[in-house]
């Protein structure tokens, strides 16, 4: 083995020449300076100061040095990269803050633009109004109650009081259920009212028992101005020792005025309902024309078509049958109960002449009605 080459000068050594870190030097600063972006900022970092760079590739070379040439070859070689570093870490501040101002410029927020053109939503008249009565029901002592929209045509009818084959039945255009082996006699319907749900209530709440319930119905009907297949109902019942019509009035009433305004008359008449014994439609002064349209010569009422009355809902005494078919005694308990349709109650009190409009999902309507939370 020879021993360490005593003369050797680093200057031989081609990637130690001055010549060729000065090239490797201006290589560097020229590619630095032509970097327009971070990337190619990159590639010039990788090109000029990686492990495979020339002046990398230079200090490598150092270690080869006799060890009196290595401090001298070293200053010279650490200057160079000195110099490209700092050179890259300039331009890496300038092109960093560069691109910061273009996304400042370019993701900018104006903040002067009309912010409002995407409409906020508003919860459906007939969902706050249908809270609204629920609530009046509430304070006074009455407790929300549910049931599902897919009920059993025990609940829907026979614990009502509908026989079998009774033509009351065919009234209600029930959409039926078809049951999982494919026959249309499956025991379910979709609800057609509400009143399913004070069968729920009278079965497993104890008594006396003040429920109201709100909530979703659906027959056959075809869509037109008056009829929708989906529509809400209000519910509301009360079983307790002692009730008679009178407490029905007053109930009626309270829900008259809470809806429409204080002070309407309302008026009860004959009707029927199986559930109810004896059953009657209530009416309500017309709360547009207060009755004035009936007068001879007086201009027309478009709301209540001259009648100087609306139909707004059915109502009675709960049937003892169904009662009975409760578990209640109906010597001991009497009941009473009403109904009505909610997306009607809107109508009236709203002057909106055609359902359709009320599922018809435009936000002009429901923000008519005041954007609720
Ligand atoms: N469920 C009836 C209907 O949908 C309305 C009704 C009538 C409800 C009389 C009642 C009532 O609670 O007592 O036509």
């Amino acid at each position: 083995m020879s021993a360490p080459n005593k003369s050797y000068d680093p200057v031989e050594v081609a990637a130690l020449s001055p010549g060729e870190l000065e090239r490797a030097q201006a290589g560097a600063l020229a590619a630095i300076a032509a970097a327009t972006d971070l990337d190619e900022l990159k590639a010039a970092r990788i090109a000029h100061a990686g492990d495979r760079a020339p002046i990398s590739l230079a200090r490598a070379e150092i270690g080869a040095l006799p060890p009196a040439a290595r401090a001298e070859a070293g200053k010279r070689v650490g200057a160079t990269r000195a110099v490209i570093i700092q050179a890259l870490a300039l331009r890496q501040a300038e092109l960093e803050s560069e691109r910061d101002r273009r996304v400042l410029v370019d993701e900018a927020v104006d903040v002067s633009l009309p912010w409002d053109r995407t409409l906020a939503g508003a919860r459906h008249p007939v969902t706050t109004v249908g809270e609204r009565l629920a609530d009046v029901f509430v304070d006074m002592g009455y407790e929300i109650a549910e049931g599902p929209e897919v009920e059993a045509e025990w609940y829907n009818f026979d614990a009502l009081n509908f026989p079998p084959d009774h033509p009351a039945r065919d009234s209600y255009d029930t959409i039926f259920v078809a049951s999982p082996d494919g026959r249309e006699r499956s025991g379910v319907v979709l609800r057609t009212h509400t009143s399913p749900v004070q069968i729920r209530a009278m079965l497993t709440r104890p008594l006396p028992l003040y429920v109201v319930s709100p909530g979703k119905c659906y027959r056959t009907d075809t869509l037109d101005a008056t009829h929708s297949p989906v529509f809400h109902q209000i519910e509301c019942l009360a079983v307790d020792e002692g009730l008679t019509m009178a407490d029905l009035r007053g109930a009626i009433n309270a829900f008259v005025a809470a809806m429409f305004g204080e002070g309407l008359r309302t008026r009860l008449r004959p009707d029927y309902f199986p559930f109810t014994e004896p059953s009657a439609d209530v009416s309500m002064e017309c709360h547009v024309c207060r009755g004035a349209s009936t007068k001879p010569g007086a201009p027309p009422c478009r709301v209540c078509r001259s009648q100087g009355w609306i139909e707004i809902a059915g109502c009675g005494m709960v049937n003892p049958r169904v009662l009975v078919a409760c578990g209640i005694d109906p010597d001991r308990y009497s009941g009473f109960a009403f109904g009505l349709g909610i997306e009607r109650s809107v109508m009236i009190r709203h002057g909106v002449a055609d359902i359709r409009e009320t599922i018809e999902g435009d936000m002009r309507f429901s923000r008519a009605f005041g954007t609720e939370a």
